[in-house]
């Protein structure tokens, strides 16, 4: 017997900024139910697609999603209404379709990506499959021969998602001990975590703040990015790890965020693309920098051409902002030589469908995959579940704090252990 969809209801809740978002639940013919939330970004490329908020200043500064929240009990719930929970690719063509944009404008992609990840889990729990398991099945995706995806953690905080001056975004620390070493994937997040105390006691010892941002990592007010860098090296060895050995560094530049009329205000100077090429050529140099995000403006081909050109064998180079999670600029990108690497944010597409559909064109090609949160999280662990079965290499989730960031490591530990349960 076929299990439909009988009812979808939605409601604004907030987000780890205390900002409204949009959280989904489903319902199925058969008395289950299933609920998913969206997350939000601060530094939200250009090209993403459009997340609908009401603009009415007399509520959250116009943050609120209620018209969102509207479009899904209206128009979305009666098209959905009696369709195959399974019928995933269909459902979220039908939203596509009854939106009639191509950036999701009219429903909004808050709207529809919320439905979208309920009713993929209560496919899961109709079919009583973890939801890794599920998102396989119901995309035909292989067991990927891979170990689970490494921790991308950001331990350090500035950009949009710190109060601080620091121009770079997020300072990252990737801990791949038990993959070396043949340890689980428990170990690397220990040692992301252990490295993060240890931070937190080298800044303290040097009177710099230890508060938060809105990632979880540490936000001090520094001198410039190469202090961070040292600071964060400094940490590394005081927890007795080695760099490259057991942990890799990596940046999150989200340089869109300072490219202005075709130079890069870096560091209180004006930039050619040239310039801000070779300052990360000396940091790969001194620190052995392994991952370079969003290194250059999201339009900017021809320097992403030569970024990747000089630095692409050394470098995974990762475009967030760049592709925005579409698989038509991925090809461009693909065209172009652009970037080795590619984050995977479902809420810069709006749909799953559409979001695994450019992880498989990554794939094909040759693109390293990194499933990512927003700096706007919930406690929804779905990225986690979804990383997992496509295989993604890498899950970027923020750093060893604040719930919603911590919930996601969790989550992967979880699968984790499940997994070596049912081996
Ligand atoms: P955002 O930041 O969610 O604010 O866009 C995350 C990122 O740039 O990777
Ligand atoms: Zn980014």
């Amino acid at each position: 017997m076929s299990i439909t969809i009988k009812d979808i209801t939605a409601r604004e809740i907030l987000d780890s900024r205390g900002d409204p978002t949009v959280e989904v639940t489903a319902m199925a013919s058969n008395g289950a139910a299933a609920t998913a939330s969206v997350p939000s970004g601060a530094s939200t490329g250009i090209h993403e697609a459009h997340e609908l908020r009401d603009g009415d200043k007399n509520r959250y500064e116009g943050k609120g999603v209620l018209q969102a929240v509207a479009h899904i009990e209206s128009e979305i719930k009666q098209t959905l209404i009696g369709m195959q929970v399974t019928n995933q690719s269909i459902i979220d063509q039908r939203m596509i379709e009854l939106d009639g944009t191509t950036t999701k404008h009219s429903l909004g992609a808050n709207a529809i990506l919320g439905v979208s990840l309920a009713v993929a889990r209560l496919g899961a729990l109709v079919n009583n499959l973890p939801l890794y398991s599920y998102l396989r099945q119901v995309f035909s995706l292989p067991l990927p021969a891979k170990p689970l995806p490494l921790p991308m953690m950001n331990i350090l905080n500035g950009g949009r998602h710190a109060s601080n001056d620091l121009d770079i975004q997020e300072f990252i620390i990737i801990p791949h001990l038990g993959v070396k070493a043949d340890l689980s994937l428990k170990d690397s997040i220990r040692v992301g975590s252990e490295i993060f105390h240890e931070l937190g006691r080298v800044l303290h010892q040097k009177k710099f703040s230890t508060d938060v941002g809105n990632e979880g990592g540490y936000a001090p007010s520094l001198k410039n990015n190469e202090q961070a860098l040292g600071l964060i090296i400094a940490a590394v060895k005081q927890s007795g790890y080695s760099l490259a050995k057991d942990v890799d560094l990596g940046l999150d530049v989200a340089a869109s965020e300072f490219y202005k009329s075709g130079k890069y205000h870096f560091e209180g100077k004006d930039l050619s693309v040239n310039e801000l090429i070779k300052i990360y050529q000396s940091w790969q140099d001194n620190y052995q920098l392994f991952s370079i995000e969003d290194g250059l403006a999201e339009d900017d081909w021809q320097g992403w051409h030569q970024l990747t050109e000089d630095l692409g064998n050394q470098v995974l180079l990762v475009g967030d902002d760049l592709f925005v999670t579409n698989k038509e600029r991925l090809a461009l990108g693909a065209e172009f030589k652009a970037a080795n690497a590619i984050l995977i944010k479902p809420n810069q597409i709006g749909s799953l469908s559409e979001t695994v559909a450019c992880v498989l064109a990554a794939r094909r090609y040759n693109y390293k995959v990194v499933v990512s949160h927003r700096s706007g999280e919930t406690m929804d662990t779905f990225i986690v579940d979804l990383a997992v079965a496509v295989g993604a290499d890498y899950l970027k989730a923020g750093s060893t704090s604040r719930g919603e960031r911590v919930a996601k490591y969790n989550r992967l530990m979880e699968i984790e252990a499940e997994r070596k349960s049912s081996a």
